[in-house]
């Protein structure tokens, strides 16, 4: 019996199995109840003592590397990749379509509006130096009109500011370029100020005309088209005297809408005639040329245009919002 128990155990060892059918097929010759390793027990309980003392031990071994065996045989076997059954009919996954945030459309369309009159588009840097911001718009230091714009200074040394408004770009762009110029610039403005109407971080656009002979009837004629192109004829419009320290005369201009059935006016821009301090500080003959500047709030323009009440909403990112625009 030790030799057959040898011979068992040799094909135990050498045993493969490629599919379910090949493990089935192991238990049913080995490990199960009418396999051979069983027959070994049967026979072995009917040996006389003497012969089952050196028969015992590899039988017992024979049994365990068998259960041993057959575990590792399915262990592989559920290892091995099975092909995936792929269903050719189920619908496809749904795939977002994005869409653009409020505030970009909103300046896609009035850098368009804008475009279409003859201006071109001009950039500048976020982080500014104090001559750009402020001194070159006519701003002299410790003047009060800096209080009007709530500052984020980054450096006290070389004295820079993350840009309060988009006029920086005026300076930049008058200090490079010579007139005739009629220039728009977009861009992201930052003010320590925060409520239901106003942002630490907005947008403004800038726009400016240097010519000869400009006059605020200039300034008018291009405010009312860019408001009716943008709002619509019907809309009410108010200019009120204002003060800004690059342009005289300055004025504000609003936008009259209902909040809660209750009308009010919305302020949307700054502007006025160009201070010919601005265009000397730049190296511009103000005896030769004039013009005309202004600077709108974007924000302002997006919640009039889709009747949103506060602010906030643009930069919370909450998906509900921001899917209702196309
Ligand atoms: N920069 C001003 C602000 O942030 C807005 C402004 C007013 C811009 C008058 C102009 C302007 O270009 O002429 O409040």
């Amino acid at each position: 019996m030790l030799k057959e128990i040898e011979i068992i155990n040799e094909q135990v060892a050498t045993f493969t199995a490629t599919c379910q059918q090949d493990i089935e097929k192991f238990r049913r010759e080995f490990t199960g109840k009418n396999g051979v390793i069983q027959s070994f027990f049967d026979r072995f309980r009917e040996l006389p003592p003497e012969s089952r003392k050196s028969i015992g031990a590899p039988l017992n071994l024979l049994k365990q590397s068998a259960l041993q065996k057959l575990q590792a045989l399915q262990e592989n076997l559920n290892k091995q990749t099975k092909p995936v059954a792929f269903d050719f009919t189920l619908p496809s996954r749904q795939f977002e379509v994005g869409s653009h945030h409020p505030i970009s459309l909103v300046m896609e369309e009035v850098i368009g509006l804008f475009e279409r009159i003859g201006f071109s588009v001009k950039d500048g840097p976020e982080m500014e130096d104090d001559w750009h911001n402020f001194t070159a718009l006519n701003f002299p230091e410790d003047h009060p009109a800096r209080d009007m714009q709530d500052t984020f200074f980054i450096s006290r040394e070389d004295k820079m500011v993350l840009r309060t408004h988009t006029s920086s770009i005026q300076v930049r762009t008058l200090e490079t370029e010579t007139p005739p110029l009629r220039f728009i610039s977009p861009g992201r403005v930052y003010r320590c100020d925060s409520d239901a109407t106003h942002s630490p971080v907005f947008h403004q656009i800038e726009c400016m005309c240097i010519e000869k002979n400009v006059s605020f009837a200039d300034l008018k004629d291009v405010l009312y088209y860019f408001v009716h192109a943008f709002f619509g004829k019907e809309v009410q419009i108010r200019f009120r005297p204002s003060y800004f320290p690059f342009t005289e005369p300055s004025a504000e201009m609003d936008i009259g809408w209902e909040v809660n059935g209750v009308f009010r006016w919305m302020e949307i821009l700054g502007c006025g005639m160009v201070d010919p301090n601005v265009l000397r500080n730049c190296n511009i003959d103000a005896d030769i040329y004039s013009g005309y500047a202004f600077g709108v709030g974007v924000e302002r323009l997006a919640m009039l245009r889709y009747k949103i009440k506060d602010i906030r909403l643009f930069y919370e990112n909450d998906l509900r919002f921001l899917g209702q625009f196309r």
